[in-house]
């Protein structure tokens, strides 16, 4: 039969195994969240009821009483990453970090390299917030629409300009624009339309002017995000930067004759799953010292068309809620998720569940 040495080698080959297997199992989970905001842990500046508790059992309130790493994943933006994670934190009164949040033009940070001294026409959101987010990213020279309705007050006659920046008070009879760059959602359709618009028409960049040819487009147009509709406390989902870019499109058509080429950031959108992957990876560092992307990335959101579509193309598990843009019983027809969740709560339990028992049947083989 075999030796006492045999056994002793055995045994300890198992406890070394057992060991390994509890230890990182207990300590570094193979998995993380990516979660939407509005519609899933926010309607407006409403929390919706699950999300404290969905957010807490990755924080540790957990059989494992271990930290899942999650990140926001949000279309929305039109303030810093800081101020987003506060605002969540306060709405659901839990602790989001910003080092945790990604929004719709966090990842327009890779077009520093190359309009970094360029100038660039930034446009929306509140007052000329979105022009210090451009600075604070690293671009250098930005102007608003505001600050061209400044130059020359009838650029728009409908409205007075208000929250202008520095830029305001040079000419652009000679200085052109050479991109334009939408940070966050239009608080002036008509007027930024118009500015957009006399942009992307003008004779080399310079406003007040039009070109003759539409054959090619004056300068590079890019948009932060492309939802159609996204969910509010209104009772029904609102209008957001994708429609004001259909706008725009329809608009150009009928100036030029040509279609609008343009370049999209945000969900469903790869460069922005790519970003996101990152933020993942330096999460993870944050809590388990190491930089990681976990195998597998539970992507929780309300809008099939925009949370659906990035995640099922990205290959993260796509998990669907009835909380905000889509409501119906069963999956979306278009963009159909993985799986179809009452509320965050039920989608995050499922998930854990699923990773868990994965994680109990290896260890289960393991230990036999
Ligand atoms: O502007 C906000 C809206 O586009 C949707 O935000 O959090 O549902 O991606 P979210
Ligand atoms: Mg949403």
């Amino acid at each position: 039969m075999f030796s006492r040495s045999f056994y002793n080698t055995i045994h300890s080959f198992h406890r070394s195994i057992r060991f390994l297997t509890t230890s990182s199992i207990a300590k570094k989970p193979n998995y993380a969240f990516a979660f939407d905001i509005d519609g899933v842990l926010l309607k407006g500046k409403k929390p919706i009821a699950e999300a404290k508790s969905a957010i807490q059992l990755l924080n540790g309130d957990n059989p494992q009483n271990r930290r899942v790493p999650f990140v926001l994943l949000t279309n929305g933006g039109g303030m810093t990453e800081a101020a987003k994670a506060n605002q969540v934190s306060n709405l659901i009164d839990v602790e989001i970090s910003p080092d945790q949040v990604i929004l719709s033009h966090s990842p327009m940070q890779m077009l520093t390299k190359k309009y970094k001294e360029k100038r660039v026409l930034v446009v929306g959101g509140k007052g000329k917030i979105c022009a210090d987010l451009a600075k604070g990213y690293g671009f250098d020279n930005v102007v608003t629409p505001q600050d061209l309705h400044h130059w020359n007050n009838s650029l728009w006659p409908y409205s007075q300009p208000k929250d202008i920046t520095e830029a305001a008070y040079q000419d652009y009879s000679t200085l052109p624009i050479e991109a334009v760059m939408m940070f966050h959602d239009s608080f002036d359709w008509g007027r930024d339309l118009q500015v957009m618009l006399d942009a992307l028409c003008s004779h080399d960049g310079i406003i007040g002017t039009m070109k003759k040819d539409f054959s090619t487009q004056s300068m590079p147009v890019y948009f932060s995000n492309n939802d159609l509709i996204w969910s509010t406390d209104f009772p029904t989902p609102r209008l957001g930067q994708g429609a004001f870019k259909e706008a725009l499109e329809g608009l150009y058509k009928a100036l030029t004759g040509g279609s609008l080429i343009s370049e999209s950031f945000g969900k469903p959108h790869g460069a922005t799953y790519f970003y996101a992957e990152r933020v993942i990876s330096r999460h993870h560092q944050t809590l388990y010292g190491e930089p990681f992307v976990p195998e597998h990335v539970y992507a929780i959101g309300d809008n099939p068309a925009a949370d659906i579509k990035g995640a099922n193309a990205h290959g993260w598990s796509s998990l669907l809620v009835r909380t905000g843009v889509h409501t119906g019983p069963g999956n979306s027809q278009e963009y159909p998720a993985d799986v179809v969740c009452d509320n965050v709560l039920d989608a995050v339990r499922w998930a854990i569940n699923k990773e868990e028992i994965v994680v109990a049947k290896f260890y289960l083989i393991i230990q036999c």
